[in-house]
């Protein structure tokens, strides 16, 4: 669903470009524009521009590009519509009513804002039950897990008592519907057509988003004898499960310090209450993508410290794969004294200055994959050795700095039982095959860039490389100058476009053009990020130039007009060169015209 274009005009005046961007990425001034570091690339020259006469910005280092709304996306992982509802909540502007989609009777019509109402009123009930008489067992329990009354309020944790429908008695008395209260997923319609609790008996850990809102909870059991240990809400219009970290709205404020990772809600209140205000826990879920590209936003060192079992070996592997991604480095906390098997453990039995200790002595990410590498193997088989050794070099050879593969090498060497220089000879061999496949996709990749060849957003550009340069000005001054779009609708057809994307762009474009109107990029997902990239470059691209103006935009669209004759005749003479005369004469008849003006 669209929303209507009065409401996006209000979420962008109230959002101004400038404003939001140097939230994230400090700007200076440069002309009428201002340029920064891209934040979606490395980068240390500033390549990233932010054009605020457009309200629009453009990387020509990486070619990311867009609006406010664009740029909120892509710097926060969200889609297009969350990102308006953002960009709205910030500025304090009611969120537009989406009317019930009537091809999809199962979006819920069920509003965002009476989800973070309903579980702020079930988080309120929860910590009210816990202080109450029935809540007396819950409070034992707390005690013996140690957490104290100052975390306990810090954390909002609360209890849900025993029974079937206490919950959904206190939401329904407060005027929230059975629909409401569903979605939020805090309670389910039984089979006898009676609305039942989804937590029951347990202890309830609110989890809190980016603002502070409660979105979700996590639910513990009170009775060991419960077959399920944990019950979580699954994924509702406000949480999303692969995108949320526990604890984040504490440890943001921490967070250049380093974040420390672990696996769920106990551990992370744990640590917190332990003075590690920097901890934040993934909800059992292995981290993802969504989860890596946020920590991005907030840091540059992750701590990972998940149980010591089999789960959180690989999750500590593939956390480390997917944090490097966005430019993470790790460092891998080992409890494994055998006594204690994750942080809240530990510092129970050893107190806050022994993981105090463990932080500090935490082994980087690449002394923990050496480590791996030899625990998967039986040194004393001489054929498990050599293999050993074999995907150890492997492993070194993908280190791009040269001390430290000598380093690492000679470490690992002396774990295996080799020569340090066996190891290192291999690891430089492979190092060298590795260098040259790289550098042959670097080459290809530059090629590609330069040429246009194999472009991904414009595949045309390359048999059209005449004209797209063209149409590209065109497209690149009218979103400068929309105001021009009336009368380059009346002159521009879309078969005067060669190249099918630019061609798709006009046909988007053209009813806001036509009406003077600046068109609306992300409009309906229409566009995806690289497209929206590429079209804010046709506009950064002019937005550097002298002259945008009707006169510029003629001859361009005369140019493409002729291009577009050439390109239909040449179809014609293959079939009959008897054309060829008629066109000739055609371009005798163009040349006059052109010296006569
Ligand atoms: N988890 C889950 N469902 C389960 C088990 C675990 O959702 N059946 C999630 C919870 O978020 C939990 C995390 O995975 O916090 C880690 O699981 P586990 O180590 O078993 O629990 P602890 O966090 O250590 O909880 P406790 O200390 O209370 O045993
Ligand atoms: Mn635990």
């Amino acid at each position: 669903m669209a929303f209507s274009k009065p409401f996006l005009e209000e979420v962008k005046r109230r959002n101004r470009i400038t404003d939001v961007i140097s939230r994230f990425v400090p700007l200076r001034r440069a002309g009428s524009n201002m340029v920064g570091c891209c934040p979606f690339h490395s980068e240390k020259t500033p390549s990233f521009t932010v054009f605020s006469g457009t309200e629009s910005y453009y990387c020509f280092g990486c070619g990311a590009g867009g609006d406010v709304i664009t740029f909120v996306m892509q710097s926060e992982g969200l889609e297009y519509r969350d990102a308006v509802e953002q960009l709205a909540k910030m500025a304090g502007i009611p969120m537009e009513e989406e009317p019930r989609r009537q091809d999809d009777p199962h979006t819920p019509s069920v509003k965002k804002d009476r989800l973070y109402a309903v579980n702020k009123s079930a988080a309120r009930f929860f910590y009210a039950k816990l202080r109450s008489p029935e809540g007396a067992y819950a409070r034992e329990y707390l005690e013996t897990r140690r957490f104290n009354d100052t975390t306990i309020r810090r954390f909002g944790i609360g209890f849900a008592p025993d029974k079937w429908d206490s919950l959904y008695n206190h939401l329904h008395g407060e005027g929230f519907t059975d629909e409401e209260i569903t979605v939020a997923f805090l309670g389910r319609k039984g089979k006898n057509g009676r609305m039942y609790d989804l937590f029951r008996n347990r202890l309830m850990f609110p989890i809190f988003d980016l603002t502070g809102e409660v979105v979700a909870f996590s639910g513990r059991r009170l009775n060991e004898a419960e077959e399920r240990k944990y019950v979580n809400t699954s994924d509702t219009p406000v949480f999303k499960k692969s995108r949320i970290l526990f604890g984040m709205n504490f440890a943001k404020n921490e967070a250049e310090k380093g974040l420390i990772l672990c696996e769920g809600a106990p551990d992370c209140i744990a640590m917190h209450q332990a003075g590690f205000g920097n901890a934040i826990a993934t909800l059992g879920t292995a981290i993802t993508g969504e989860h890596a590209r946020l920590l991005s936003r907030f840091t540059k060192m992750v701590y990972l410290a998940y149980d010591i079992d089999k789960a959180g070996q690989k999750a500590t592997m593939r956390g480390i794969e997917l944090l490097n991604q966005v430019g993470i480095d790790t460092k891998i906390i080992q409890l494994g004294e055998g006594d204690s098997k994750d942080p809240d453990e530990f510092i129970k039995k050893h107190g806050a200055e022994a993981f105090r200790a463990k932080l500090s002595g935490s082994r980087g990410q690449i002394d923990y994959r050496i480590d791996e590498i030899l625990s998967r193997f039986n040194l004393s088989i001489p054929d498990e050795k050599l293999r050993c050794s074999h995907e150890m070099a492997e492993y070194i050879a993908t280190i791009s700095n040269r001390l430290e593969r000598e380093i690492y090498a000679s470490r690992a060497a002396e774990k295996l039982g080799l020569s340090a220089e066996s190891v290192k000879s291999e690891a430089e061999h492979k190092r060298k095959t590795m260098e040259k496949t790289m550098k042959k996709q670097e080459n290809a990749r530059i090629v590609r860039d330069t040429t246009g060849y194999g472009d991904q957003v414009n595949v045309d550009k390359l048999r059209f490389s005449a004209e797209a340069p063209h149409e590209e000005a065109v497209l690149g001054i009218l979103l400068l100058h929309p105001e021009l779009g009336k009368e380059t609708a009346r002159l521009l057809e879309p078969e005067d476009f060669a190249t099918s994307f630019n061609r798709k762009l006009w046909n988007l474009f053209r009813s806001d053009l036509a009406e003077g109107v600046e068109p609306e990029l992300n409009a309906d997902g229409a566009l995806t990020p690289a497209e929206i990239g590429a079209v804010s470059g046709y506009r950064a691209a002019r937005a550097t130039l002298g002259s945008n103006d009707m006169e510029t935009l003629r001859s361009h669209i005369g140019t493409l007009k002729e291009m577009r004759s050439k390109r239909e005749y040449e179809g014609r003479i293959k079939e009959d060169p008897a054309v060829l005369q008629e066109y000739l004469a055609l371009l005798r008849k163009n040349n006059q015209n052109k010296n006569s003006e």
